[in-house]
């Protein structure tokens, strides 16, 4: 069989019954011109069997790594990838490779691997949420793997939830961005970043606050990719729901002014400032010393005054023009990149209100997200237009917030480059 040119892909399948989605991937990988090699665990072999995978790919297939093992099976195949991708990527599949066991062939082509890896992760929402598979997945990001948010839906069972594999177009698709960024996986080296991410919360006394529902994972997910690029990362964390990657510098706040005080600190030397957290635009205007109580009379029920936070962003912007020099990029300051959750409404649609916003904001980017649908907040999918103070615009379809972030990343390289075309290599750069 003479090997189909184009990216050596090593396509790992893992004990889970999405496995058969694994076969619709391998289809669509092999008929855009990759030439994949299917290695199954052997849990995989009890969803599906070794001949669909030899019969799609052409390649002979192997679980264990004595099957030829004169060609030294484990080593060949992980060298010569151009990218692996594990779909789908159990619990158990991610721990081994998180911690490094090598106990079959794929887990010993995952160590093998010198180029990109995408793992595809699918299980039920309680093993997914489990903060052992959570630390498991930030361990793989923090190494610049690239872990796919599941997608929500129907599982196995009559239940639904976050677990599901990702549609294997959607895969395929990722392989693609990761195949075709052989330049673009350390384009961020050398540059210092700032992301904020999750909700702020503004406390009425010791036990309540004013909060909202972020939960962080866009902003996560910008921090990780950030990382995995090769920027020196400061995420500037209100409150999140999901663990934050261990290759960044973490800052934690409560408070949209504790938030200000964080980014505006980390911005003074940093080349892009992404603010992707949700901040409270207003606080109660007194914070109760103690717990405040009912009191007998409800005419005496207590009234929440609110008073203004600053808007950071604004601020931001506002710095950049006023300060003659300040940020990595010198005198003129961070890229400026802003978040907006729109609705369309009567005085205009998402697309009018998002372009109002980015010049009222007068940053360089605006990431906008329509509302609404089961979209945006506490969802593991983003659909997002990226649209340029100068004019241009993007679209990034219904998509994991991974491949999100990477987009929103790959906006901000060029004005990166028009800023500082040249980044002073010094051991001191590079992921932290
Ligand atoms: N933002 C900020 N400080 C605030 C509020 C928001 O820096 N006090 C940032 C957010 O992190 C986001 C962008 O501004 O990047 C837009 O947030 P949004 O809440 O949509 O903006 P607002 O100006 O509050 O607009 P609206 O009146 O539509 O809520």
């Amino acid at each position: 069989m003479s090997p189909a040119r184009g990216p050596r892909v090593v396509l790992g399948v893992a004990g889970g019954i999405a496995a058969y989605k694994a076969a619709v991937l391998l289809r669509e990988l092999t008929e855009s011109g990759h030439d994949v090699t299917v290695v199954p665990t052997a849990a995989s072999e009890r969803f599906v069997g070794r001949a669909t995978f030899e019969a799609l790919s052409g390649h002979p297939v192997a679980t264990d790594v004595w099957t030829g093992a004169e060609q030294v099976p484990h080593v060949r195949l992980g060298r010569h990838a151009d990218l692996v991708v594990v779909a789908p990527a159990t619990a158990d599949l991610l721990a081994r490779a998180a911690h490094g066991l090598a106990d079959d062939l794929l887990t010993n082509v995952l160590l093998t691997a010198t180029c990109p890896v995408l793992l595809a992760p699918a299980m039920h929402t309680e093993m997914w949420q489990h903060p052992a598979v959570q630390d498991n997945v930030a361990l793989l990001r923090s190494r610049g793997v690239t872990v796919l948010e599941p997608a929500s839906g129907r599982l196995t069972g009559a239940d639904t939830g976050p677990g599901r594999l990702p549609e294997p177009s959607e895969i395929a698709a990722a392989c693609r961005r990761l195949l075709g960024s052989g330049a673009r996986r350390s384009d961020l080296a050398g540059r210092r970043v700032v992301v904020s991410a999750g909700g702020t919360r503004e406390p009425l006394d010791p036990v309540r606050f004013l909060g909202n529902r972020s939960s962080g994972r866009q902003g996560v997910a910008l921090a990780a990719a950030a990382a995995a690029r090769g920027a020196r990362v400061t995420l500037v964390a209100a409150h999140l729901e999901v663990p934050a990657p261990s290759a960044v510098r973490v800052v934690p706040v409560g408070t949209a002014l504790e938030l200000r005080d964080a980014v505006v600190a980390a911005a003074a030397d940093a080349d892009a400032v992404v603010m992707a957290a949700a901040v409270a635009d207003f606080r109660p205007a007194t914070r109760a010393e103690s717990k405040i109580k009912k009191s007998e009379d409800p005419a005496r029920d207590p009234v929440v005054v609110l008073e203004r936070n600053p808007d950071v962003l604004a601020e931001l912007v506002a710095a950049r023009s006023t300060t003659s020099a300040g940020g990595g990029t010198g005198a003129r300051g961070p890229v400026l990149v802003g978040f907006a959750a729109e609705t369309g409404d009567a005085s205009g649609s998402v697309l009018q209100h998002g372009r109002a916003k980015l010049a009222r904001k007068g940053c360089d980017l605006l990431v906008l997200n329509e509302v609404g649908e089961g979209r945006g907040f506490a969802t593991a999918t983003n659909a997002v237009v990226l649209l340029g103070a100068d004019g241009t615009e993007r679209t990034v379809p219904e998509s994991s917030k991974d491949v999100v972030a990477d987009a929103v990343w790959d906006a901000v390289v060029p004005m990166l480059i028009a800023i500082t075309p040249q980044v002073p290599q010094t051991p001191e750069t590079g992921a932290p």
